[in-house]
C-alpha cells in the first residue's frame, strides 16, 4: 500500500456517514481518530465498521488481516480538539445544522497546524457559510461522502470561491487513495448530486401521496426502466428521511423550484418517527 496521503486523518461525527469515512481513510493506510460526542456514539460508529468488515470477510472479500489492521488504525475519542490536533485533514461529518458546523471550525481553525485541511460532509449547505470566520479559507473544502461509504464510487469535491488549488489537488490524490472518483463543483445549492438526487426523491413522494402508484412500483419504474441500483424511496429510506427532510428544506429556501418543496406526507413520517431504515419503518419496514 502506498504512504497516505494524509497519515493522520481526524473524522468528526460517529454516525453513519462518519463511520463510513472513518474506514475507507483507514483502510487506505491512514491513522484515524474518530470523535464523537459521547462514547455510546463512538462506540456504536466503531461497531458500525466491524460489522461491515467482518460481513466482507464472511463474503470473502477482505481477509482477516485486512479487518484487523483497518481496526488497528482506528483510535476513538470525545475530545474534539485532541482529535483534531495532530491531524493533517479534519472531516467533519456532523449533524447537518450550519450553526454547529461553522462553530466546530471556527473553534478548531485555532486548535490544528496552519496547513491542516479543513473538510465538511455536508450534502448541501453553502460551504461558504460552514467556514465563515475560519482562520485560513484556502485549506477548507466540501468532501462528500455517499452512503454507503465503503461501497459508493463518489467523492464530490466543493470548492469556495477561496479553497486553494494545492488544496484541492491535495484531497482530489487523497480520494483516488479512498478508492473513489472525485467530481469538483463549485459551492452552490445542493451541489450536483443533493441537487437531483433530492428533486427526484421529492417527486416519488409526491408520486406516492397521490396515488400514482405504489411505493414499490415507483421504485421499480426507476429501477428497472432507468437502471438506477435503486429506488428513489427506498433510497429515501436508506438515506434517512429527517436528513432528507431537512435538505429538502434548505434547498426550497435557497433555489426558487417547487420541485424542492417537502411534501405533507414527507413531514408527516418524519413527525411520526418514520424515519427510514434507521428506525425501522420508511416506506418500507426493515
Ligand atoms: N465488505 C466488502 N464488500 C461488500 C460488503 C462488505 N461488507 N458488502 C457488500 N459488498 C460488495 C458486494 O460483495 C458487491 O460486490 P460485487 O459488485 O463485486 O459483487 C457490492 O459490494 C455490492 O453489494 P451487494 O451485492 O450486497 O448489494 P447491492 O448490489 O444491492 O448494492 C448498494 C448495494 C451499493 C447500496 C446499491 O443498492 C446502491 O448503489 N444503492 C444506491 C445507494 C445510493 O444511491 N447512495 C447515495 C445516497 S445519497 C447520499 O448518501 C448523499 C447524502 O448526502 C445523504
Amino acid at each position: 500500500m502506498s504512504e497516505a496521503k494524509f497519515p493522520t486523518v481526524a473524522v468528526l461525527g460517529a454516525g453513519t456517514m462518519g463511520a463510513g469515512i472513518a474506514q475507507v481513510c483507514a483502510q487506505a493506510g491512514s491513522s484515524v481518530v474518530l470523535q464523537d460526542v459521547t462514547d455510546e456514539f463512538v462506540q456504536r460508529g466503531l461497531a458500525r465498521i466491524r460489522d461491515f468488515l467482518q460481513k466482507g470477510v464472511d463474503k470473502g472479500k477482505t481477509t482477516v488481516e485486512q479487518r484487523d489492521a483497518v481496526l488497528s488504525r482506528i483510535t476513538t475519542t470525545t475530545d474534539r480538539a485532541g482529535a483534531a490536533r495532530g491531524a493533517q485533514l479534519v472531516i467533519e461529518a456532523v449533524p447537518e445544522q450550519l450553526a454547529l458546523k461553522n462553530g466546530i471550525f471556527r473553534e478548531l481553525a485555532a486548535v490544528v497546524a496552519p496547513d491542516c485541511v479543513l473538510a465538511s460532509n455536508t450534502s448541501s449547505l453553502s460551504l461558504a457559510k460552514v467556514f465563515a470566520g475560519v482562520a485560513g479559507p484556502a485549506r477548507c473544502i466540501g468532501m462528500h461522502f455517499f452512503n454507503p461509504v465503503p461501497l459508493m464510487a463518489l467523492l464530490e469535491l466543493v470548492r469556495t470561491d477561496a479553497t486553494s488549488a494545492p488544496v484541492i489537488d491535495a484531497v482530489t490524490a487523497y480520494g483516488r487513495q479512498l478508492g473513489k472518483e472525485p467530481i469538483l463543483v463549485k459551492d452552490s445549492p445542493g451541489f450536483a448530486s443533493s441537487r437531483l438526487g433530492v428533486c427526484l426523491g421529492l417527486e416519488a413522494i409526491r408520486m406516492l401521496e397521490s396515488g400514482v402508484a405504489s411505493a414499490e412500483d415507483i421504485d421499480k419504474a426507476m429501477v428497472l426502466g432507468y437502471g438506477h441500483p435503486m429506488g428513489p424511496l427506498k433510497l429515501t429510506d436508506l438515506v434517512g428521511l429527517d436528513v432528507r427532510l431537512a435538505i429538502a428544506d434548505y434547498l426550497a429556501q435557497e433555489l426558487d423550484h417547487p420541485g424542492f418543496r417537502a411534501p405533507e406526507l414527507m413531514r408527516r413520517m418524519v413527525a411520526e418517527g418514520k424515519l427510514g431504515k434507521k428506525s425501522g419503518q420508511g416506506f418500507y419496514r426493515w
